[in-house]
């Protein structure tokens, strides 16, 4: 028998979080469900509500969750996935389809955090939403993610959230000086311009979809950020922006957008401050995508250019730091 800490489904991942910080998880067994209450087995003493139950093995991260498919199953099934919070996402090729919940379920037991596995359809619409469709497990997706110890909930069905930009986060933060102005013209829930504000940035945050102010204002929350370093506008960035004055960094990261804003975001810098665009390019490209330099003229240089992560066989997403001259 294994000692399990039994807490109300509500209070679920904030237990996991918890106990997962004090090394308390048992990582060989993986939770179970009781009515309104989530089991989380233990690896040491924790406090709360104890029970002794037979543990259910976790295959161990790294294991291919295919293992569990039949032959033909396993062909059709892809190996990657991503993991946010308790959810694991699956993309799918028009083969796999039919066989969706077979291969979901396979996934969901091989994880001991995933409670909820969908399938995403990708990103779509103006506010970039991603497409998910739950196929086992928990109807729940609405995550809580940390990162660069940060802690940011999302309800994947609202608002665009991606957790493969993590790095640039912590990078952008890592280059702010105290007390700089910050916008972030494209936020979805915020974790851009909240990284950056607890470096220290004075940060302004904006996103036209009308959903995204409640997350961005409770992980505001969460990470004790004051309304004094963190202010949030709901609207289109290309008719906000010229009305908020200027700024020592813009980030935008609207990767289909982001050409059309170049304009904006140089204008709305102070002499010597550097725009963070991101853009979707072809990988076989030359380095500068076309469109840029033609924007940039003799009012702005690429001060640096890097692959942030593959998108699709034959493109990137790429940022490009593009420094605004000083005269
Ligand atoms: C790729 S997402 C980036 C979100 C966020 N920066 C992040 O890292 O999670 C682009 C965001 O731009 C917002 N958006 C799209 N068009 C916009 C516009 N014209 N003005 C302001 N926000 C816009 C979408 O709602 C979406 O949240």
């Amino acid at each position: 028998m294994i000692p399990h800490l039994k807490v109300q489904r509500a209070d679920a991942e904030t237990a996991r979080a918890r106990l997962e910080r004090e090394g308390l998880l048992h990582p060989d067994f993986r939770a179970q469900h009781d009515g309104d209450f989530v089991l989380w087995p233990l690896a040491g003493a924790a406090e709360g509500e104890i029970v002794q139950r037979k543990g259910r093995p976790a295959r161990s991260v790294g294991r291919d969750y295919r293992d569990a498919l039949s032959p033909e199953l396993r062909e059709l099934a892809p190996r990657a996935f991503d993991m946010l919070g308790h959810v694991g996402i699956l993309r799918l090729s028009d083969e796999a389809e039919p066989h969706a919940a077979a291969i979901a379920q396979a996934l969901l037991e091989s994880h001991a955090n995933l409670r909820t596995v969908a399938v995403d359809s990708g990103v779509q619409g103006q506010w970039r939403v991603r497409y998910l469709v739950v196929v086992a497990g928990e109807d729940n997706l609405v995550v809580q993610h940390r990162e660069n110890n940060l802690r940011f909930e999302v309800d994947l069905q609202q608002v665009f959230f991606s957790p493969r930009l993590a790095g640039e986060r912590a990078r952008i933060a890592a280059l702010v000086r105290p007390g700089e102005r910050l916008l972030d013209a494209f936020a979805g829930v915020g974790p851009f311009a909240i990284t950056a504000a607890r470096a220290g940035a004075q940060a302004v945050a904006i996103d036209g979809n009308p959903a995204a102010e409640k997350w961005v204002l409770r992980n505001c929350e969460f990470n004790n950020l004051s309304y004094e370093s963190f202010e949030f506008h709901t609207g289109l960035a290309e008719e906000l922006v010229p009305r908020l004055g200027s700024f020592d960094r813009v980030v935008a990261n609207h990767p289909t957008g982001s050409l059309a804003f170049i304009a904006t975001g140089l204008a709305a810098l102070t002499p010597g401050g550097v725009l963070h665009l991101y853009l979707l390019v072809d990988r076989k490209a030359p380095e500068l995508p076309i469109g840029v330099a033609e924007a940039l003229g003799d009012f702005a240089s690429v001060s640096g250019s890097r692959m942030v992560h593959p998108y699709s066989p034959g493109r990137e997403l790429r940022v490009l730091d593009l420094l605004r001259k000083s005269s």
